[in-house]
């Protein structure tokens, strides 16, 4: 199994990092236990050659790989592809994101279009001083849910400002436990063939918008296309083991959404 992490905290050592830590200590014993050999990798985001997006829209236009930023982006996108699973944690920044994780899922932008981690699951992880998280996780759910991944779950931490290592491992060890027992068994198990209702819905959603699409020339139609996405015997991504009385209800839910939409 191979599980990537990465870290949207400037800061090493710090409470986004100490958590990490003890979610992939609990990683590797879950490995351990079922003898399953586990790589993991950890990218800190914020110390990686990653630029601001400058809104170009090449990669939507032309493709990722004309993007004119020749940074580590696509380094890291190809480690997403080959892991089975990731681990996404941020700090709260003002009541979201850090800057360094929201410049990352903006650069990662063209995977809205043309979602490719439908075969893996993620977890998402955010800590806070105090306040709430849940706009936090909701931001980092929204885009990995439009890129594919199926979310196996998540997990708000108060940490306030500098938590020591010894109180994060008293106070956090049973619930980082849980959290990497969470996105270990979903991998194991390949929860992704029984996607959410919300991924089914979206489906149909994109498919309506590109079946739409007045301009069969474009990357993104093509991309589509050339995966049958558009044939509308088409529920999801992949095959998969979803209700029929799940899929159908999704798929109508998602018309009557997108028709609200035109
Ligand atoms: C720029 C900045 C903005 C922050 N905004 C909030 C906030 O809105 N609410 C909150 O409770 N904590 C906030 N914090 C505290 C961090 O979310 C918290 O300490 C977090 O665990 C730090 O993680 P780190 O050590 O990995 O950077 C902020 C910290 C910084 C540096």
């Amino acid at each position: 199994m191979n599980i990537l992490v990465l870290v949207g905290s400037y800061r090493r050592h710090g409470n986004t990092e100490q958590l990490v830590d003890l979610i992939k200590e609990h990683l590797q014993k879950e490995a351990d236990g079922m003898k399953i050999p586990l790589v993991m990798e950890t990218v800190y985001l914020g110390h990686e050659n990653l630029q601001f997006c400058r809104g170009c829209r090449i990669c939507f236009d032309r493709g990722e790989m004309n993007c004119p930023i020749k940074d580590n982006l696509l380094i890291i996108k190809a480690k997403m592809q080959l892991a089975d699973g990731v681990l996404l944690a941020s700090p709260v920044y003002v009541d979201d994101v850090s800057g360094i994780t929201k410049n990352f899922i903006d650069r990662l932008a063209h995977v809205c279009h043309r979602p490719e981690f439908f075969s893996k699951a993620a977890y998402l992880v955010a800590t806070t001083g105090s306040s709430p998280t849940g706009k936090t996780l909701a931001t980092m759910k929204m885009a990995l849910r439009t890129w594919g991944f199926y979310i196996a779950g998540q997990s708000g931490y108060k940490m306030g400002a500098l938590m020591s290592q010894v109180e994060t491992r008293e106070k956090f060890t049973i619930q980082t436990a849980q959290d990497a027992h969470r996105l270990f068994q979903s991998i194991f198990q390949k929860s992704h063939l029984r996607p959410s209702f919300y991924s089914l819905m979206m489906f149909k959603i994109q498919q309506m918008s590109w079946q739409m699409e007045k301009d069969p020339d474009t990357i993104d139609y093509q991309y589509w296309q050339q995966r049958d996405w558009l044939n509308p015997k088409q529920t999801f991504y992949i095959l998969h083991k979803s209700s029929w009385f799940k899929i159908v209800l999704a798929r109508f839910t998602g018309l009557v959404v997108k028709k609200m939409m035109v």
